[in-house]
């Protein structure tokens, strides 16, 4: 029997787009929709069956858009609604799906239901946000602890009414009140909206924050993540999810994907599990941060062994029940390759396609980020004023007045981590500006190894990231071995090999990946046996030795289809 239902994004792959980013069509060097529309055909061709498309609402952009002012309408850089439904048509006409991105923890501090909810106790909308009395005499403190994730108090007095509104993100973000029933309700109306107007779901952006423990009590954390266990999965959440589901979702044949900053397996499961009827799926964070102190600081090197628990504990928890996300990338990660690969030297493209065998023959929905499928990497940042992001930038803020060895740490960290790496604009060409815009200065710098790593190149090679990305994603389409297959890890503890088997009706694909830059010895697992095997993907181009026992080279993977013996 299968052991999964039946639902259009278990066999859809699902490509992200940053939309500053990826591609802009009037030269003001910044992405844009009509942009993206020029490219529906390149997508088409990669094979993706979904685009998750970062926002693209009204915004004034603290947060590149994720500060909304305006949830019905398009950001002006972007264009227009108009144009939106130029780009749903074309995707649709393509055999793509839309999946926006609902930002609903908070929205702008320019959206006009805080421009009225800050201008008086009595207004309306004061209680769409989350304003409090601050402490000390005169109210001069903030009423708790709570620090913003990107650095600081999370409170911000003002001046207006003397009172401080929460904002666990950018001051220009504040939270919204999800206890009040008229906000939950908005929601409601702004899900219907979209879905009325073609989209196929949503990417429910730090959706997990979403309640907030009745009375605000102080955190006990570090400075960092202070409050984190007030209103991580706090369990007005699950009900508001629920009802949210409910509302809206369960009325249209879409998918859900929360984003879960601190998600566990436990919650992970409460949020999705078919049954509880609250999100299809969820973005956890384990895997991206495994090789993170405090959840915060990259280390020096990534733990395999520790990874690979991290993918081997989702597979076995999720199996019939729910449906994981696969992804090592997105527009706030730095990129995957020399993050999970170490010092990759000549073998970029080795090391690419290794990381997608890796992920991409796991149960669950796929994801690729703009520039993965050719391998794009980080940009070299050498100082503070590098950054655009507003985390960086908050950070700056806050060890710009302390010592300069602090200072230096920090610098060293965000030029580790800095969500900007993801966000340099797509390499199409080998033209002026990597061919991403026609005009002089693109919003963010290019990555100056474009002349090398591009679109172009990358579909004129043969054997290029892109087209290895092509062939996987085919090869997943209704592939039910990866869709519905058992799933079994050999070797755990490992430290640089990677093996995995996934089982499905007397087949099995057998998934063995060398993390390593240098040559790591594999003995097949003494439980397979087989009538016949295939090698079916190999990032190397030479004939293979033999599967019971063979020398892999540098970040050499393989995956083989197998006729078992029972
Ligand atoms: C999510 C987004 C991130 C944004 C934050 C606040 O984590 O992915 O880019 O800064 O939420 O909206
Ligand atoms: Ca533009």
């Amino acid at each position: 029997m299968d052991v999964v239902k039946t639902r259009w994004y278990k066999d859809t792959f699902v490509y992200q787009i940053y939309p500053r980013s990826f591609y802009d069509s009037n030269g003001d060097g910044m992405g844009d929709i009509k942009g993206i529309i020029q490219k529906l055909d390149y997508l088409k061709e990669l094979g993706i069956g979904a685009v998750w498309l970062s926002p693209c609402y009204k915004s004034p952009n603290a947060d590149n858009g994720y500060d909304i002012s305006d949830y019905r309408d398009i950001m002006d850089e972007f264009g227009t609604l108009e144009d939106w439904k130029e780009m749903v048509d074309g995707m649709h006409k393509r055999g793509i799906k839309l999946i926006m991105d609902l930002v609903v923890n908070h929205t702008s501090d320019e959206h006009e239901w805080f421009i009225k909810s800050r201008s008086s106790v009595d207004n309306p909308y004061r209680d769409y946000y989350i304003w409090r009395k601050g402490k000390g005499k005169g109210g001069k403190r903030p009423p708790n602890n709570w620090t913003s994730r990107f650095g600081g108090s999370a409170w911000e007095y003002d001046e207006a009414t003397g009172e401080w509104y929460l904002h666990l993100f950018n001051k220009k973000q504040p939270d919204l009140n999800w206890d009040n029933p008229k906000v939950r309700k908005e929601v409601v109306d702004i899900v219907k909206y979209w879905l009325d107007l073609g989209c196929d779901g949503f990417r429910c952006d730090v959706i997990n924050y979403i309640g907030k423990a009745d009375g605000l009590p102080n955190g006990l954390h570090l400075p960092a993540m202070r409050g984190d266990e007030h209103f991580t999965c706090h369990e007005k959440m699950h009900g508001y999810l629920h009802q949210l589901n409910k509302d809206a979702f369960s009325k249209y044949d879409i998918m859900t994907v929360g984003e879960g900053p601190g998600v566990n397996i436990k919650e992970g499961l409460l949020m999705t599990a078919e049954d509880r009827e609250e999100l299809d799926t969820v973005f956890h964070f384990e895997h991206v941060e495994s090789d993170m102190i405090l959840r915060l600081i990259p280390k020096k090197r990534m733990n395999l062994p520790k990874l690979k628990k991290i993918f081997t504990r989702w597979q076995d928890a999720m199996r019939g029940k729910s449906w994981n996300s696969l992804y090592y990338e997105n527009h706030d990660q730095f990129r995957s390759l020399g993050r999970f690969t170490g010092d990759y030297g000549q073998l970029r493209t080795e090391a690419a396609k290794m990381l997608a065998i890796s992920i991409y023959f796991q149960q669950g929905t796929p994801y690729v980020y703009q520039g993965q499928e050719i391998g794009m990497t980080n940009y070299p940042f050498k100082d503070w004023e590098d950054f655009d992001d507003v985390l960086a930038k908050t950070v700056y803020g806050i060890v710009e007045k302390l010592p300069k060895v602090i200072q230096n740490y920090a610098l060293k960290v965000m030029i580790k981590r800095a969500r900007d790496h993801a966000r340099t604009p797509m390499q199409w060409s080998s033209d002026t500006n990597a061919g991403f815009t026609k005009g002089a200065t693109p919003w963010l710098s290019i990555n100056p190894n474009y002349k090398q790593i591009n679109v172009e190149q990358a579909m004129q090679d043969k054997d290029s990231i892109w087209h290895f990305y092509k062939k996987l994603i085919a090869y997943r389409k209704g592939n039910e071995i990866i869709k519905q297959g058992t799933y079994l890890e050999s070797y755990p503890k490992h430290k640089d090999l990677y093996c995995y088997e996934r089982g499905y009706n007397g087949e099995v694909l057998v998934v063995v990946c060398n993390f390593k830059n240098k040559e790591v010895d594999f003995t097949l697992p003494s439980h397979i046996s087989f009538y016949t095997n295939k090698l079916i993907f190999h990032n190397y181009n030479y004939d293979r030795a033999n599967l019971e026992s063979m020398r892999l080279r540098p970040y050499e993977a393989m995956v083989f289809h197998l006729n078992a013996k029972d």
